[in-house]
């Protein structure tokens, strides 16, 4: 995966062609050897433009000095110190915001080698942009295959500390293709991502070095995956689960697991959903696709770490033999479920996979992601995910993980009173609560029974996978949420230095 525009570090010079940017604080520093060529013009600018360096403000200069540069960009780094991983990330999107169409943009200012790897981030994930069916007419010397974007060609980031930044960005860069690739999978249309093409599509992650299995139908019939398989019942696109993994930690060390909900049309069902806006259900499977992208960056990196991640893929369709309102279904556990709101189908898809992992891996944790409820986007909105865990270490860790990443989680409660709401009347349990109280808590209580004491979060990220709003780093609609955060929570406490 070549990932636009091409990024490199390299030692100061002073350049002599296409877009230069000063990341510049208060005192408007420029850098010492931009100092001869572009400080009094820096600072006549700056009082012309009452541009201060307050973070991310920007000033644009066109055809600076003697006209060689097509334009000098003065973006601001005065913030509230340190500066957070995510305010580089921001940086470096307004970077590639500030050079559209431009070949080759240069970038200087007081920065190290760590938030130079960041800002290279920052804009890889800004110039993302999902064209592939889009037809273009080529333009006048062009081939029809040629897609040149918006975004600028080359980035060369300068800085005293090049190599360490190399270095730096080796260790992020998986990190970003994570991403790019957790944004393409949302992003996809289920008529093109169904269950078996995106079954495909991971196993081809065994180019980085993990270990792929997929379970068909039958191997799930085998382990008595009922509640997942009712979901895929009424679909052409047969039932998969896959299960990827990454060994680079200690021989015989617990993994940690990742679970997702990869619902790749989710209709509601029997339960039909409405039309309007029913086309966002192709992004039903944004949590799995999360999981995919976390393995992806972890394999990048080499991350000292054993972990699994396991993905349920069905499509919630409607058709003769699909699951009805009223079926009661024996998921993997044993636990018997009442089947009343067929739209209620990524829990029923998540306690078999989430059964699965912690009977087969024994994991240190799991943490499983799911666009599970409408109702987690009327209490967060887009801007933060549902948090809940049976474990106070592993859900504080995930909220201080949010907070650096920008992917911000809130936690919401899990208690024996919602749990009541699930009881069911011909079976263990029910597939909703009831009414509308409560709805994401419920969800959540429902997947708390089958994770059997292992420590385990649940991340509702209905809101923030896809159709949260575009910001300096993400314009498109699947933002790849989570890939970010669970690396970040990984490199925090879990790998071996
Ligand atoms: N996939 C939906 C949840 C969803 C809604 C995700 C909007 C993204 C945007 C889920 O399967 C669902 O339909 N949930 C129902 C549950 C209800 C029937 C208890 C919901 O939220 O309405
Ligand atoms: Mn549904
Ligand atoms: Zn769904």
């Amino acid at each position: 995966m070549a990932l636009t525009p091409s990024v490199a570090f390299s030692a100061p010079s002073v350049p002599v062609e296409g877009v230069l940017v000063l990341l510049v604080g208060e005192g408007l520093d420029v850098p010492a050897h931009m100092a001869a060529s572009f400080g009094d013009l820096v600072t006549r600018a700056a009082g012309a433009a009452k541009f201060k360096g307050k973070l991310l403000s920007s000033a644009e200069i066109l055809s600076p000095a003697d006209g060689a540069l097509d334009k000098l960009v003065l973006l601001g780094i005065k913030g509230q110190e340190p500066l957070t991983e995510e305010d580089w990330l921001k940086l470096g999107g307004s970077i590639v915001a500030h050079s559209k169409g431009a070949s080759s943009v240069t970038i200087a200012g007081a920065y190290g080698a760590q938030e130079a790897a960041l800002l290279a981030q920052g804009a890889i994930l800004r110039a993302y942009d999902f064209d592939i069916y889009k037809s273009r007419k080529p333009t006048e010397g062009e081939q029809a295959d040629d897609k040149p974007k918006d975004a600028p060609s080359t980035l060369s980031f300068q800085l005293d500390a090049a190599d360490a930044a190399r270095a730096a960005y080796a260790v992020v860069e998986p990190v970003g293709e994570g991403v790019v690739l957790a944004r393409n999978l949302v992003n996809e249309p289920a008529n093109i991502l169904t269950t078996v093409e995106y079954a495909r599509r991971i196993e081809e992650l065994r180019d980085f070095g993990l270990e792929v299995e997929i379970l068909d139908e039958d191997a799930m019939r085998a382990l008595k995956m009922f509640a997942l398989l009712g979901v895929a019942q009424g679909s052409d696109s047969p039932a998969r689960m896959a299960i990827i993994r990454w060994n680079g930690g200690a021989e015989g060390e617990a993994p940690l697991a990742f679970v997702g909900k990869g619902v790749v049309f989710d209709t509601g069902g029997i339960s039909i959903k409405p039309a309007a806006g029913m086309e966002d259900m192709k992004g039903d499977m944004g949590g799995s696709a999360a999981v995919v992208g976390l393995m992806r960056a972890l394999a990048g990196r080499k991350a000292k770490v054993n972990a699994v991640g396991v993905v349920g893929l069905v499509e919630n369709a409607v058709d003769g033999r699909a699951q009805r309102p009223g079926d009661i279904v024996r998921a993997m556990s044993g636990t018997t479920i009442e089947v009343l709101n067929t739209d209620a189908e990524g829990r029923l898809v998540l306690a078999d996979a989430l059964w699965y992992t912690q009977d087969r891996f024994k994991p240190q944790f799991m943490v499983n992601l799911a666009t599970l409820t409408g109702a987690i986007i009327v209490a967060l909105g887009n801007h933060y995910a549902g948090l809940f865990a049976n474990d106070d270490t592993l859900a504080q860790r995930l909220s201080a993980a949010g907070d650096a990443t920008g992917e911000k989680v809130w936690r919401l409660p899990l208690a024996k009173e919602y749990d009541k709401m699930i009881e069911g009347k011909f079976a263990d349990i029910r597939n909703i609560g009831g009414g509308r109280a409560a709805g994401s808590i419920t969800a959540a209580q429902f997947l708390k029974r089958f994770v059997n004491d292992v420590p385990w979060a649940h991340l509702d990220v209905a809101g923030t996978a896809m159709g949260s709003p575009s910001n300096e780093y993400n314009q498109s609609w699947a933002s790849g949420f989570g890939v970010r955060l669970l690396n970040r929570l990984v490199a925090d406490h879990y790998e071996a230095r």
